[in-house]
Order: C-alpha cells, then structure tokens, then sequence
C-alpha cells in the first residue's frame, strides 16, 4: 500500500518513516509551506514531493480541497501527519477516516495542541511521551495506535524534553506504519486492535541513557 507523508517543517518524523523502509512505498511528501526543510531531504532520495501552499487559498475548505487532490493524485491510500501544522477540515478528516495518521509529542489525551512539552513541565507530570493516533474531527483527540513514555526529569528544559520525547517519535511512529501498511493493527468500533504478533500498545518507558 502506497502512503503519503505531509509535512510543515524539519521532517524529522518523515525522515524516521522513509528510513524504516516500510512495505509499499512513499508516493509523495507534501507541505502546506514551500521552505519546508523536509522537502530537500525527500527529493534528495529521489521521493515526489509536492507543495500545496496554504497561502495561496482563500479557506481552509479550498486549501484542504487541492490538499486531498495532490493526495489523490499521488495514489496514496495511508496519510501519514508528520510536523502538519495546519487544521484539517471536518469534510476532508471524513473523507480520510481509518487512512489519516498524526503523531502528537504528548501521552494523549494530555496535552492537546500546541506546546506540549512546556505544560507538561508546568502540570509536574513525571512522565510525558508521545502518541500515534488516527485523526478525527476533534483536535488530537483520535483512537491511539501506540504511545511511548519518557521520565520527565527534575532539571529538564522544555527542549531538553522535547528532545528525549522525538528520540520515541522516531522509534513508534515507523512502528505503528509498519503494523497499519502490514494489516496488523485496524481500527474497530473507535478503538485500534493490534492482530497477529501481539505487538504492545504502548511501548515501555526507556530510560535516557548519558543524561
Ligand atoms: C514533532 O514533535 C511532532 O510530534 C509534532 O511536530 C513535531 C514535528 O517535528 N507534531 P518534525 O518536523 O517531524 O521534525
């Protein structure tokens, strides 16, 4: 099954997907910005990348409407989220529903939106982390496909945690494609069931070593 990645920015997590040389194959990178860092990094391994600049449309319903294009015209059927830093449309999450993936840096359903890493060190969580989840309607808020768990710890900085929480992004954002691109985990009655395997739904904490 081919797939999609769309980015906004560095692309650290599309770089994590394309690396782990998953089935079927990225058919496009696509930003809504035309200076996202990701996309140099793509067409460098040869993989299409497209731009649909949110800029250049007068709604979100338009820009969402030339976004699913590029997606149809890619042929990709799974759409990997990954740094998408744009608001989908409730048609255009309907219209992807069980196909549309996001990567959140926080142990969902804590922390939706932005600056999670800064809450979480505000709330005094002692453990924060990262979520896979398929995208519905409501912000961050879709059925999880897998988490992992960090330590926060006494001295962390809001980037020093967001540095140990993506090292987990790039370790369960391929492994969570890898079960949906291989049929081993699927979504039933709003929850995601993993088959086969008995792959875990959350992924043990791993302390950071050398900090
Ligand atoms: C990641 O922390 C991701 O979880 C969030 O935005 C950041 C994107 O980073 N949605 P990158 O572009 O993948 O490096």
């Amino acid at each position: 099954m081919n797939y999609a990645i769309l980015i906004s920015g560095r692309g650290s997590n599309m770089q994590a997907l394309i690396d782990a040389r998953l089935p079927g194959s990225c058919a496009a990178v696509i930003s809504n910005r035309p200076d996202a860092a990701g996309l140099a990094w793509a067409s460098q391994r040869g993989v299409p990348t497209v731009v649909v600049d949110h800029k250049s449309f007068a709604s979100r319903a338009a820009f969402d409407t030339a976004l699913a294009a590029a997606i149809e015209q890619s042929g990709a059927r799974l759409i990997f989220l990954a740094g998408f830093m744009r608001v989908l449309t409730e048609p255009f999450v309907q219209r992807y529903t069980g196909r549309l993936v996001n990567i959140h840096p926080s142990l969902l359903p804590a922390f939706p939106g932005l600056h999670t890493h800064e809450a979480a060190l505000q709330t005094g969580v002692r453990v924060h982390g990262c979520t896979v989840h398929f995208v519905t309607p409501t912000l961050d808020c879709g059925p999880i496909i897998v988490q992992a768990v960090v330590p926060v710890l006494a001295d962390d900085t809001a980037a020093v945690l967001a540095a140990r929480v993506l090292v987990q992004e790039h370790i369960v954002y391929p492994h969570a494609a890898r079960g949906l691109l291989e049929g081993r985990c699927r979504l039933e009655e709003g929850r995601v069931v993993w088959s086969g395997d008995a792959t875990p739904a959350t992924l043990a904490m791993r302390v950071p070593a050398g900090e």
